[in-house]
Parts: structure tokens; C-alpha cells; sequence
């Protein structure tokens, strides 16, 4: 009998799916790790590697914490960006941006402000009432990544900004909860996409979630966006959720002088709020949760 041969137990389903023999569950892990391997270029993680990158996510979701109360009117992200250096050294990380792609990126952390949709450096300039701030913090702890991002409101904000930093955070969670070994990865960018448009937002089609855990980006992209990807996920699979959401056009530019800073090409508020997540056996689990 060969494995797409109707079962024998006359299921009307093929013997794979069926009473096809089961292999023990080390030796399935084993098998899936190869094939993922293989098909899709997705390096899935083992026990050990999980809790070592698990470690690295709750203390980069631990320091965005203390960025994130840091973060008032009147101090500036460069200060931020001090902090975060300080914090990182102080439990033995390194943060992961610094030096980061070319031209290498000049600080440890990213922050966001208002029409920049990621990448933002930190500079001189006084957080000021009104301002929606984006942080986002990657950490390396023994070797191992945790990527995570939220939004920081400066007093009060407008309409505007408070509507795309709530449905960018829901547009997150959202994403998130359908999380489960099977489904297929395009249903992310469903699921962010038609919440965003249900809001009146668009959403960012340039920049992608992304495998992470043993490196800063590994594969999978992990499109925000309607999109057709057919990578159903499975047990050990390590990736981000980011998405970045737009008060009006979905377009980005980025900056011709630094080459990093991207905003948006309309110059309405922008926000995105991040986490890394790990399939478990039967759904999934938030890695970056502080
Ligand atoms: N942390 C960002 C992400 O979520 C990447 C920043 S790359 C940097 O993938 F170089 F700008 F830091
Ligand atoms: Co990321
Ligand atoms: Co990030």
C-alpha cells in the first residue's frame, strides 16, 4: 500500500491521514524539522532552543517595559536609546540592531514617531504631548533573539493617532489568535488586513513579520497583507507578528539621507506593535509577554 492509497478501513480517506502508522513523537519532530528544512528554508527550534529563546524575549519584553514608562514628554530617544544600552548590558544581551544591515543601523533600539512607520532613529529631539511613539527592542541573550514593539501615547493624542494605535494593536492580537499547527500562514494577513479595512486603515505591504530565534531574520516572511502563502505551520516554528498599520495610504518611503527611516508617503500617523510568537502542539504562546 502506498501512502496516498485509500486507507483500508475504508475511510474514503488516504492512508496517510488515515491508519497510516504513526511514528513516535521524537521521530515526527525529527522528520518535520528536515521537511520544513527542506521545503520552506524554516528552521524549526527544539525543546532546548525554545527556552534559551524564550529567555531572550521575556528580557527584551522586560526592557521594552522600562522604555516604554520611560517615555514622557520632554525626554528624548536618545536618552531612550542610553537606557536601553544600560539595561542591555546590566543582563548580559546585546542589543540586536546596533551595527544591524547596511548601511549598519546606528542605535539599539528603533523609535517610530507619528508618520514613521518603523526604523526610526533615535535622535536629540524632545518627545512632546500629541506625539504616537513606536519602540521596538531586539535583544540577543546567549546567542539566541526576542523581537518585540508597542506603541507609547505622549499625553494626549488626536483622533487620528488614537484610532490607528488601537486598531494596529488589535490588528496584532487578532493575528495572533488564530495561531494553531495547520493553518496556513496567509491566514495572518487575512485576518490583519480585513480588520484593518473594517477600521477605515490601510496596511503596510513593504516590511514583513519574519522567522527570528537563532537569527535576527530567519524565514518565513510573514506578510501583514492579503497574501496567498501556503506554508501551513507547525510545532517549533518561531516567528513575528508586526503589523504596521496607516491612518491613510498604505506607501512608505524611506529616507534618502539615512536609507532606514520609513514613513509614511501621505504623511498621515503610522503604528505597529510587535511580538514573537511559538507554535506550540496546539496553538501558541507569546513569547515577548512582559
Ligand atoms: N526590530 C525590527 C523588526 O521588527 C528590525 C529592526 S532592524 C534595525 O524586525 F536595524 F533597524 F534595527
Ligand atoms: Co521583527
Ligand atoms: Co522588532
Amino acid at each position: 500500500m502506498e501512502r496516498n492509497d485509500p486507507c483500508w478501513c475504508q475511510s474514503q480517506k488516504k492512508w496517510k491521514k488515515c491508519h497510516y502508522p504513526l511514528l513516535n513523537p521524537q521521530e515526527e519532530d525529527s522528520r518535520r524539522h528536515e521537511t520544513y528544512i527542506k521545503t520552506y528554508g524554516i528552521y524549526t527550534k527544539s525543546p532546548e532552543e525554545i527556552l534559551k529563546i524564550r529567555k531572550a524575549c521575556q528580557l527584551a519584553a522586560h526592557i521594552l517595559d522600562r522604555l516604554c514608562t520611560q517615555a514622557q514628554a520632554g525626554i528624548t530617544t536618545n536618552e531612550l536609546d542610553l537606557l536601553s544600552v544600560s539595561l542591555h548590558k546590566l543582563h548580559g544581551a546585546v542589543p540586536a540592531p546596533l551595527g544591524y544591515g547596511t548601511p549598519p543601523f546606528p542605535k539599539s533600539i528603533c523609535t517610530s514617531i507619528n508618520d514613521v512607520i518603523c526604523h526610526g532613529i533615535p535622535n536629540d529631539i524632545p518627545l512632546k504631548e500629541g506625539d504616537i511613539l513606536n519602540i521596538d527592542v531586539t535583544c540577543i541573550l546567549d546567542g539566541y533573539y526576542g523581537d518585540c514593539s508597542r506603541m507609547v501615547c505622549i499625553g494626549q493624542v488626536n483622533a487620528e493617532k488614537e484610532q490607528v494605535v488601537r486598531v494596529s494593536q488589535e490588528c496584532l492580537m487578532k493575528g495572533i489568535s488564530i495561531l494553531k499547527p495547520g493553518l496556513m500562514l496567509c491566514e495572518i494577513g487575512r485576518t490583519i488586513e480585513s480588520h484593518a479595512t473594517r477600521e477605515r486603515c490601510s496596511v503596510v505591504n513593504q516590511f514583513v513579520g519574519h522567522g527570528t530565534g537563532i537569527a535576527f531574520h530567519e524565514p518565513p516572511q510573514v506578510p501583514h497583507h492579503y497574501n496567498n502563502l501556503q506554508i501551513p505551520l507547525c510545532p517549533g516554528m518561531i516567528f513575528t507578528v508586526e503589523p504596521m498599520i496607516n491612518a491613510g495610504r498604505r506607501g512608505a518611503v524611506i529616507d534618502p539621507i539615512d536609507h532606514w527611516t520609513a514613513r509614511t508617503e501621505d504623511g498621515k500617523p503610522s503604528a505597529q506593535w510587535e511580538h514573537t510568537v511559538l507554535i506550540t502542539q496546539d496553538g501558541y504562546e507569546i513569547l515577548t509577554q512582559s
